[in-house]
């Protein structure tokens, strides 16, 4: 059984460039079901939700292969429409196939994705979408059926500005016939990278990254080259590390731009932050001053998917400090496993509230999410002696190699197979 071994209680300095955004290519590896022909996307990352979400594509009839961080995916011979079961329990976020293979093939048959540590997760704002759009529904023993004649464009409110609903409802709407407007759209960086990616391949697309989106069906979309942003929430994960390791880093190969509302908590904590286009700049003394009230919220708020490392930096913050996590209600699963550091955090509903500790002592602990065991990284980086992290396959869902680019940053920590 594989784990991460980490001996803590050091500074950390260097530099490390950030990988391809894992919440970008997921939804843009969708899209090239759209296309009839050859998509090469370059700086994807070669994370497990890739290889997964690559052998999705390659069940339903596309060819895949790398070209060192360039992969290249041909959907021309597009052979069926059923999502295979494995692969949608392994990966509850390949339901963003639906609103492609409907674009593409006007059916689509996909097993309810199971929710997991972090929430419930149900799919309602993505069917009932699909049912304004001309596409029928039949639900028996735990499957999706989908199928229409045609999808038809039309105007979609979502009650909740959904990431993923927002991703399925573009992808439906670009082969579509007519417009479809989206109310309450997400406004996600990497709902700005999907429409572009589409809008590059001949989509027509305006409105991303607001709040109301409009996609005018067009006939087709044709083969092209694209690369990806970085990400953001790897380039949050590891100015956090520094945050509470204390010392210094230079992240290369992004800029601040969506990452504004991270680095304001940071700086509020303490932390002086220089940036630039394709630059990030970080020092910290590793002992945060702790923040009254963040509240995880839709973009362009603090996003939910850097509050399990926040957390962690302010385990040893000078004061206390509450989290209010308005987004997903299992996310503080987590925080039993902070708590074996030495922390004194307490949970009540949607709050935690964090009294910070002197110090934080290595321990044994369990990843059970992507975003909680990268959290539990950084508690391992801060604490003084041994931690031992086991389940890293969960990191390795997200995150290329966090051991690699820790090293870069001089921490003390490896992978043991
Ligand atoms: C995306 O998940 C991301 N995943 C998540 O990142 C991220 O945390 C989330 O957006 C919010 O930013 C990918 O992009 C692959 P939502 P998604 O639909 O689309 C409720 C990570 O760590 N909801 O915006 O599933 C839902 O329960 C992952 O990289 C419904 O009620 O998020 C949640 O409470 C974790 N019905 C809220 O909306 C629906 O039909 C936000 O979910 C859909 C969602």
């Amino acid at each position: 059984m594989a784990f991460i071994e980490i001996n803590g209680g050091n500074q950390l300095s260097g530099e490390v460039n950030i990988q391809g955004s894992k919440n970008a290519v997921l939804p843009i590896l969708a899209a090239t079901v759209l296309v009839n022909g050859i998509i090469k996307l370059n700086n994807c990352p070669k994370i497990l939700d890739v290889f997964h979400m690559i052998k999705i594509l390659e069940a339903i009839g596309c060819t895949a292969s790398w070209d060192n961080s360039s992969l290249i995916i041909d959907a021309t011979r597009l052979n069926t429409s059923t999502v295979p079961e494995e692969y949608v329990k392994m990966m509850r976020s390949s339901i963003i196939l639906m609103g492609a293979l409907l674009g593409r093939t006007h059916s689509v048959t996909i097993t309810y994705p199971g929710g997991c540590t972090i929430g419930a997760r149900p799919i309602d704002f993505h069917l009932s979408a699909f049912q304004n759009m001309n596409v029928l529904l039949k639900e028996e023993d735990g499957l999706i059926k989908c199928s229409t004649d045609g999808v038809k464009g039309n105007d979609i409110f979502l009650k909740f500005p959904s990431v993923g609903a927002t991703e399925n409802i573009i992808l439906a709407g670009v082969l579509a016939d007519g417009k479809t407007g989206i109310i309450n759209a997400a406004r996600e960086p990497e709902i700005t990278e999907l429409c572009k990616f589409l809008n590059a391949a001949g989509a027509r697309i305006t409105g991303a990254g607001t709040e109301r989106i409009e996609i005018m069906g067009v006939d087709y979309l044709h083969p092209m080259e694209y690369t990806a942003c970085s990400d953001r929430i790897v380039a949050g994960t590891y100015l956090a590390a520094v945050a509470g390791a204390g010392g210094e880093a230079v992240l290369t190969g992004i800029g601040d731009e969506n990452l504004k509302a991270v680095i304001k908590v940071l700086r509020e904590m303490g932390c002086s932050i220089v940036s630039g286009e394709d630059y990030i700049i970080i020092a910290s003394s590793g002992r945060a001053k702790p923040i009254p009230f963040i509240r995880t919220m839709p973009y362009p708020e603090f996003p939910t998917d850097m509050q399990s490392q926040i957390m962690s930096v302010l385990m040893t913050a000078t004061g206390t400090s509450k989290i209010v996590e308005e987004i997903f209600e299992g996310r503080y699963q987590n925080v039993k496993e902070q708590i074996k550091f030495g922390a004194d955090i307490r949970v009540k509903g949607r709050e935690a509230i964090i009294n910070g500790v002197p110090s934080l002592t290595g321990c044994e602990v369990f990843a059970s999410e992507l975003r909680g065991g990268a959290a539990l990284v950084i508690a391992g980086l801060m604490a003084k002696g041994k931690t031992t992290l086991y389940n890293p396959y969960f990191i390795q869902r997200g995150y290329e190699d966090i051991c690699r680019d820790l090293n870069q940053l001089g921490a003390d920590i490896r992978m043991v197979t």
